[in-house]
């Protein structure tokens, strides 16, 4: 009996050396953690459960049958974050570079369909080369697969901590949220040798894909974290807000923020004059427990501001003008961004909080060839979709179509528009409505100049409050800035109990 467990001792103990302890300290060398460290980091300390721990690929192409390792480069299984249970798995760069072959792909499957009948979220740590070249074909249809059908069931995460190239990176781009680590993540669909090939184009991989590139110009990063440590601190934060599966409802924890806390800086951060910018992080945080906002894609589209706060214990997801970048307009990825972030809180329980002061869509060429339109509709779609509790605020300015484009109007399905005092509320800005029902007056004036004027701060002063919306019927409550936090508690708890069907279907046609 003891020789049996010494021999699954020694067995264990190769298993967890993956490609062997050279390979483990050329992974340090380029400043990244092993696999196993990185779980042990992530999860709650001895909570990870292995499963299928002596997996070994089976091909005997190109002499493979003399590079087995036990695991085949990802060590894959379930643990606990903050109690929760998790489902996840770590691809192991000692080992044939992390590479996909047929057994790494169906332990990735295996813990992904564990975790879509359990109902618990899947983490993915990524650190790899791709398919795995010596063995043919790419398994990735299958996870991509499963990312799709646990889309909506469970939350996804990706974590990138080293490279993701090639098809590789379709399985991230499919999950909820894509982590990455300054310096060691490099995402691209071609590496740099085959552009150079291809198109004679120099650049380099950090250029390329690296976690600048993707959080501030395409937008396939959620978060960046300056080390794997705090790239590990974010997930279990993100984890913290969201619910482990659509059934469920995230975690409450009591607040020790009082409810009813003023919120008096806000009328000081609102400037007097409409032209003038603040910014909308400061009214978030104003609102939120503890000022705690947990921005998400902060660094692109940075007129629209996403993430997650509680009010009193309660996880809210928010969605914000930001008048500090382009007046807080809607714009092609500011529309892809909010819209999916949408669609997200839909999916998953978490009730909506707009917060707006949005002079309307971009205008100009630039937008309208890329398709604003098309993006717009994205927007739109998923708030017309949403059935979680939603309530919208009117911080400053709101005209016209960004009405619905951020949510305002209860046409859309929001159940709840508040306005603050500042708020102003109109068809089309001041200046664009002037010259058109005041056109024939201007023209006439002795000072044409000075009559458009006089008459863009008539409209301005007819429209600049909430008043006559209110009376139009588009306003639920007008309450002073300093009131914000407690009414919002107030009206989410009012909400809390919003069932609201739609007629069964298999599924919408989102205009992606
Ligand atoms: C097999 C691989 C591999 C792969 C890396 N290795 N990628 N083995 N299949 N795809 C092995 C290397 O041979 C090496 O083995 C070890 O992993 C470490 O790799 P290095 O190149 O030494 O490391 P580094 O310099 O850090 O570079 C890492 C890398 C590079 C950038 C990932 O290895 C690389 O460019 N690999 C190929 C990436 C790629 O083109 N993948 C696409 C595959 S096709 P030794 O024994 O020397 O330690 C694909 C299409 C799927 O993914 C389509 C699905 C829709």
């Amino acid at each position: 009996m003891k020789e049996k467990n010494e021999e699954l001792k020694a067995k264990e103990a190769l298993a967890m050396l993956g490609g062997g302890q050279k390979q483990i300290d050329k992974q340090h060398e380029r400043g990244k953690l092993s696999a196993r460290e990185r779980i042990d980091q992530l999860v709650d300390p001895g909570s990870f459960m292995e499963i299928e721990m002596f997996v070994t690929h089976q091909t005997t192409k190109f002499g493979m049958e003399k590079e087995k390792y036990y695991g085949d480069g990802v060590v894959a299984g379930s643990g606990k974050i903050a109690g929760r249970q998790v489902y996840l798995y770590s691809q192991d760069f000692t080992v044939m570079g992390g590479s996909l072959g047929k057994a790494h792909a169906s332990k990735i499957c295996h813990v992904m369909d564990l975790a879509i009948k359990t109902g618990a979220p899947i983490i993915g740590l990524i650190d790899s080369g791709g398919a795995r070249i010596q063995e043919g074909l790419g398994q990735y249809g299958s996870i991509f697969f499963r990312n799709t059908q646990a889309s909506g069931i469970v939350p996804q995460f990706c974590l990138i901590l080293g490279p993701c190239a090639g098809g590789a990176v379709y399985s991230p781009a499919l999950c909820d949220f894509v982590f990455m680590v300054d310096g060691i993540s490099k995402m691209h669909i071609t590496g740099p040798n085959v552009i150079k090939a291809v198109t004679g184009e120099e650049i380099t991989a950090e250029e390329l894909g690296g976690a600048k590139v993707h959080s501030q110009k395409s937008g396939v990063a959620h978060l960046v974290a300056k080390s794997e440590q705090e790239c590990f601190e974010q997930v279990k934060k993100l984890l913290s807000f969201l619910p482990s599966n659509y059934q469920g409802v995230p975690p409450e924890p009591t607040s020790v923020d009082d409810p009813d806390r003023l919120t008096e800086e806000i009328e000081g951060i609102i400037p007097d004059s409409p032209q003038r910018a603040y910014d909308m992080k400061r009214i978030i945080r104003q609102v939120a427990d503890h000022n705690d906002f947990f921005e998400i894609q902060e660094d692109f589209a940075k007129n629209i501001l996403i993430g997650f706060i509680r009010l009193n214990g309660m996880s809210v997801g928010v969605i914000a003008n930001q008048p500090m970048v382009s007046a807080g307009s809607l714009d092609i990825d500011a529309s892809d961004k909010s819209a999916r972030f949408i669609r997200f809180c839909d999916a998953f329980n978490i009730p909506i909080l707009n917060l707006v002061d949005c002079p309307g869509y971009l205008p100009g060429k630039q937008q309208e060839y890329g398709g604003i339109i098309r993006h717009g509709a994205k927007t739109l779609y998923a708030y017309c979709e949403a059935v979680v509790p939603r309530v919208s605020v009117i911080v400053r300015k709101i005209y016209g179509g960004a009405m619905s484009g951020m949510a305002v109007s209860k046409l859309v399905g929001t159940d709840f528009t508040i306005a603050l005092t500042t708020a102003e509320i109109a068809i089309m800005g001041p200046e664009a409505a002037a010259n058109i029902i005041f056109k024939d007056e201007i023209a006439q004036a002795e000072d044409p100049k000075a009559m458009r004027i006089q008459k863009i701060n008539e409209y301005r002063q007819k429209f600049a409050n909430p008043y006559m919306a209110a009376e139009e019927g588009w306003i639920d409550a007008i309450i002073e800035p300093k009131v914000l936090r407690s009414y919002l508690i107030a009206a989410f708890d009012r909400l809390k109990g919003k069932v609201e069907l739609r007629p069964g279907k298999r599924h919408g046609t989102i205009p992606l």
